[in-house]
């Protein structure tokens, strides 16, 4: 297989190619201006998602957002519409930029939840240490994500950016992006081709060329490796936040195709603690809340996997009075799990007398048909992992079983014989579908992925190879101690000798990189 041929994904709903004949095409002829380029593009027919587009850029995500309440039915998608903002700038492609107000504000409230990035901002502003950077940014386009580019830009860099997710952009922020000279290309409910013409807008055009990447999901990553290797070539580094991107970036490394530096923010334990196990610990609350309407005090409710997301999940229900159950294959994470107080079971064991059902393994296939057809009337049945074939709902898309769809991301599923249960944003990740994030907890990943980004654009030639490597522990601390003072927290100095007898430097890192 030629470079070029290589499947970035393995995972089969990622990958763009080899199989992708449909992979974009230079959508922006030389000499030729971007209006013009949109008019072309109208012109072309519009293409629906298909599969080529990654489950990660179609899960949908929802958030606080005026997104919906806005009305743009002048008929045309937004390549088709003639954009500038009140500066007479037009290099954006947003929904509406009149929105830019109302955006404005969701990110002002955004900022007063994300004190380590805004200090981050602050603290470094001044020495510019993105200064030279082009960061083609590829994320959730949501007010905490608006707060992460203008803290980039703060610092020095040059960014275009563009979503990772057909469905998460919140409109009224890419519009404030955009009024605020941002080179933003993202909206609401993109079709494919929408999606990959604007993640292509973000790695070269207008003059600029990347020279950074910071992902979510790896497709901005995998565009720049399979259309543009010679600028690939020249990037200084990559920094991903997914479970899948680095998967892929891992893979690039094994096959020894991986030519420059990448940082896996996913690892960090900036992430795994506290996106993974506190926002979960708060989201599975908010998303079953507000989808169900059920009081969980003495409900039995089953928890598929105890790691990180499933610690959460266990937690949050045990602490509203649920009596929670707890599957898992591994011994070391089934002894924590019988430490904390929950009984491990076999999913065959408890699944008649469950209320609630949750998967958080990664793995697929864990709730089967033969289980779902077992569980009692009213059961909920939720996945909080990243693929939506952790529950198999594909088999329950047979013509004896009844779907009503009861409200937005809720369906009763109706046995023949009368029993139904409620199955949450059709397996997909629940919190994501049915809650918002908070913002704190997005300021301890986005400071995370500021400083890699920072680090891998400074650091001297050699001390980073063609290889993934994880945030020197040093910066995990840094980040946390950036929000301490959010909750006037006051640190302990090692005194001189406590220091010596420890064999740490005063200054951190206090922790070995493997500590979690
Ligand atoms: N919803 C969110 O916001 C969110 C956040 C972070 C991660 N995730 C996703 O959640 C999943 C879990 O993440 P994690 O960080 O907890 O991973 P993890 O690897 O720490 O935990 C998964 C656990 O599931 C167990 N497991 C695997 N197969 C199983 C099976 N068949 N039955 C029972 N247990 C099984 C594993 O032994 C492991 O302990 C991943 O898919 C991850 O991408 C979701």
């Amino acid at each position: 297989m030629a470079e070029n041929d290589v499947d970035f994904g393995t995972n089969g709903e990622h990958a763009l190619s080899p199989r992708s004949k449909d992979a974009p095409k230079p959508l922006h002829p030389e000499g030729t201006s971007r209006i013009q380029f949109r008019d072309m593009a109208a012109k072309k027919k519009r293409v629906t998602r298909s599969r080529s587009l990654s489950l990660s850029s179609t899960d949908s995500y929802s958030s606080g957002s005026y997104t919906e309440s806005f009305s743009d039915d002048d008929g045309l998608t937004p390549r088709e519409r003639l954009q500038e903002n009140s500066k007479g700038c037009g290099e954006f492609c947003v929904k509406n930029i009149n929105q830019a107000e109302f955006g404005r504000r969701e990110i002002e409230i955004a900022e007063q939840e994300m004190p380590g990035l805004m200090a981050l901002r602050k603290r470094a502003e001044s020495e510019k240490p993105l200064s030279g950077a082009k960061i083609t940014g590829c994320t959730h386009i949501t007010a905490q994500a608006a707060v992460l580019i203008e803290t980039l830009a703060a610092l020095g860099a040059t960014v275009r950016w563009c979503a990772c997710n057909i469905y998460s952009t919140q409109n009224e922020v890419a519009a404030a992006l955009a009024e605020a000279g941002f080179a933003i290309f993202a909206w609401k409910g993109e079709s494919e081709e929408d999606f990959w013409w604007c993640i292509e807008q973000c790695i070269c055009s207008n003059g600029f060329e990347a020279n950074m990447i910071l992902d979510d999901g790896g497709d901005a990553t995998h565009l720049m490796f399979k259309k543009f290797p010679s600028i690939f070539k020249q990037i200084k580094g990559i920094v991903e936040e997914s479970v899948t991107g680095v998967h892929r970036l891992y893979q690039l490394s094994k096959t020894g195709k991986l030519t420059i530096p990448a940082m896996n923010v996913n690892d960090s334990v900036t992430k795994t603690k506290f996106d993974t196990l506190y926002s979960c610990r708060e989201s599975i609350l908010d998303a079953l809340k507000r989808t169900t309407d059920v009081m969980f005090a003495g409900k039995h409710v089953v928890v598929c996997g105890y790691g990180e997301v499933g610690k959460g999940c266990s937690a949050a229900l045990k602490g509203l009075g649920a009596i929670v159950h707890v599957t898992e294959i591994d011994p070391i994470c089934a002894l924590q799990a019988c430490m904390e107080g929950f009984r491990v079971v076999r999913l065959e064991e408890v699944i008649k007398y469950m209320d609630v059902i949750i998967t958080c393994t990664g793995n697929k296939n864990v709730v089967t048909r033969q289980h779902l057809d077992r569980v009692k009337n009213g059961c909920i049945v939720c996945n909080m992992g990243h693929s939506n074939t952790e529950i198999d709902v594909a088999s329950l898309r047979t013509p004896e079983l009844t779907w009503e769809r009861v409200r937005s991301q809720v369906d009763h599923i109706i046995w023949p014989d009368g029993k139904r249960i409620m199955l949450l944003a059709e397996g997909r990740l629940v919190n994501l579908s049915c809650s918002s994030v908070p913002s704190f907890v997005v300021s301890v990943t986005s400071t995370t992925q500021a400083l890699a980004l920072i680090e891998l654009f400074n650091a001297p030639g050699g001390r980073y190879k063609q290889d993934v490597y994880l945030l020197p522990k040093k910066m995990d601390e840094y980040v946390a101690s950036l929000h301490l003072p959010a909750f006037d927290a006051h640190l302990t100095e090692l005194a001189d000798s406590q220091a010596r007898y420890l064999g740490l430097n005063k200054a951190g890192p206090f922790k070995p990189n493997y500590y979690r």
